[in-house]
């Protein structure tokens, strides 16, 4: 359907048109047009990014007085659409033309039909995340292995979509049988079900808690759930935890404890009794320490123990890693440094067995896995924050090397000039919604290669829910409505004034 005619210079990105009569309501930003192309006669297909309309009654240097009711102002004036082009259709998908278009050529309508063979992917493969914003019988789709293997951002203000999108996401990933991790800190995953598969939700307290293997924490991770140590404690500390993992295969908090207590005894000038560990070395340890000092850090371990997240045995990494499977690890009960610890002693676990698994073929896990992280500026922030984040070490590390290993991180983050940019600019897809922030537009800007200046430009007029996915995932980086969920949604916004009135009743 011929909509207008190409007007004024062209360039190989983009054209202006002026549209035919009639045809007005069928020209909006966002939608999909197409001309063709001088030498070749390949059709272009281009999107339309603004619209100027002018008066030639009306320039722009006219009119400080005027008052508008008096005139007729339709007479001379033109919606000028300007239109970046895409590219044209190629067997490799859209490919940028190297001719150039005419003036005067007639500017169509793309059919749907032309852009669903556009964005469509291999339905096994890839999943139906929503629809061209403007076109809502086109589905868009994204491609699953690339979103794993070469991970993914979902970056956007507080409010606009972001854990919806995820949900959509977990949604499709799980009618592919996937396995799916996700660290979940306000605790608004655990009510996702989807049929035919299984949801598994950790806690950190009560029956369903996670648990972490005492020896698989590093003395820093002690020295970050215990935030307060002073100097003779972190070293004593250090000293402890490397004498029961030299001399226990397995050890617990209260193994840990004992050899402080022995310690203790030993700097009483008692005899230290232990059949494990050498007599003089606890000897030794006590001389360089003091009393308050052990005693302190006897009454921080019990307090440690007392989380009951710490044991001999973790939660097996098989019971994490399922196929089929959305484990859902709730931090809503968590503080921030816990959180940090867990995500980090597991995503350290998931990469230990994987590389194992990839590279000698032992071990049990043997699936790939997606790990999505909630508020990930807090758990993979840049370097300049004040203190160190014990979870964006792994996390870096996954975002490196996941690939190799069948590991894909998904990032989620409405804070985006607050995330390490390594982690952001390894994820290959990015999927963003309304961002008005400069400094977060900016920071996607420089760190992510797909986001363009253009891209950045039509964030802040996103609507709640719509997305634009660019990246090596999706055929065409353009405005997607997100679906609708067809599962449980938590973090719903609160009716503020409906709970005023409500409680004002009672
Ligand atoms: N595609 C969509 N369709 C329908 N409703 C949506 C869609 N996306 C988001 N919403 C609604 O918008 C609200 C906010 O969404 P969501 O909780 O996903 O935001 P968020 O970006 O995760 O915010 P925060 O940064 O605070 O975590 C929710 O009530 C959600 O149901
Ligand atoms: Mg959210």
């Amino acid at each position: 359907m011929e909509i207008g005619q190409v007007i004024g210079a062209t360039t190989l990105r983009g054209f202006r048109f002026v549209i035919k009569e009639g045809m007005e309501k069928n020209v909006k930003r966002g939608e999909f047009v197409s001309v063709k192309e001088a030498v070749t006669g390949n059709e272009i297909i281009g999107i339309i990014k603004e619209i100027t309309i002018s008066n030639e009654l009306l320039p722009d240097e006219f009119g400080r007085d005027l008052r508008m009711g008096d005139i007729v102002l339709t007479e001379g004036e033109y919606p000028v659409p300007t239109v970046k082009i895409l590219g044209y259709e190629d067997v490799n998908g859209l490919e940028l033309p190297r001719h150039g278009i005419k003036p005067g050529s007639s500017v169509e309508l793309v059919s749907d039909e032309v852009l669903k063979r556009i964005l469509k992917q291999d339905d096994l493969k890839a999943a139906c995340v929503g629809t061209v914003s403007t076109r809502e019988n086109v589905p868009v789709y994204v491609s699953i292995n690339d979103i794993i293997s070469r991970h993914c951002a979902i970056l956007a203000m507080t409010g606009s979509g972001k854990s919806y999108t995820v949900g959509v996401l977990i949604e499709e990933l799980l009618k592919k049988k996937g396995s799916l991790v996700v660290f979940d800190p306000h605790g608004e995953y655990k009510n996702i079900k989807v049929e035919g598969s299984n949801t598994v939700v950790y806690g950190v307290k009560g029956e369903t808690r996670l648990k972490i293997e005492t020896a698989s924490l590093r003395t820093g991770d002690f020295a970050n759930l215990i935030p307060d140590l002073t100097d003779p404690q972190k070293d004593l500390l250090e000293e402890t935890v490397n004498l029961a993992s030299k001399f226990y295969e397995k050890y617990d908090l209260d193994i840990v404890k004992n050899i402080l207590s022995l310690v203790y005894d030993g700097k009483e000038g008692k005899e230290p009794v232990t059949d494990t560990l050498p007599e003089n070395t606890i000897k030794e340890l006590a001389k360089k320490v003091s009393l308050s000092t052990i005693g302190a850090l006897i009454r921080r371990m019990d307090r440690l123990g007392r989380m009951g997240v710490f044991e001999m045995q973790g939660t097996p990494l098989e019971e994490i890693i399922k196929v089929n499977q959305l484990t859902v690890i709730d931090l809503s009960d968590s503080d921030e440094r816990l959180s940090e610890t867990i995500i980090a002693a597991i995503a350290r676990k998931i990469f230990d067995a994987r590389k194992l698994y990839v590279k000698d073929g032992e071990g049990n896990i043997k699936i790939p896995t997606f790990i999505i992280v909630e508020e990930a500026h807090n758990f993979a922030p840049r370097s300049t924050e004040e203190r160190k984040i014990l979870s964006r070490g792994i996390l870096k590390k996954i975002a490196r090397e996941g690939r190799k290993f069948g590991i894909g991180l998904c990032i989620v983050s409405q804070r985006p000039s607050k995330l390490d940019s390594d982690i952001l600019s390894q994820c290959n897809t990015q999927i963003i919604m309304k961002i008005v922030n400069p400094a977060d537009q900016e920071y996607i800007r420089q760190s992510v290669e797909s986001v363009t200046e253009d891209i950045v430009k039509d964030l802040p007029a996103l609507a709640r829910g719509e997305a634009i996915i660019s990246g090596s995932a999706v055929r065409l980086s353009i405005p997607v409505k997100i679906r609708t969920r067809t599962t449980t949604i938590g973090g719903e916004d609160i009716d503020i004034v409906g709970e005023w009135t409500k409680n004002s009743k009672n």
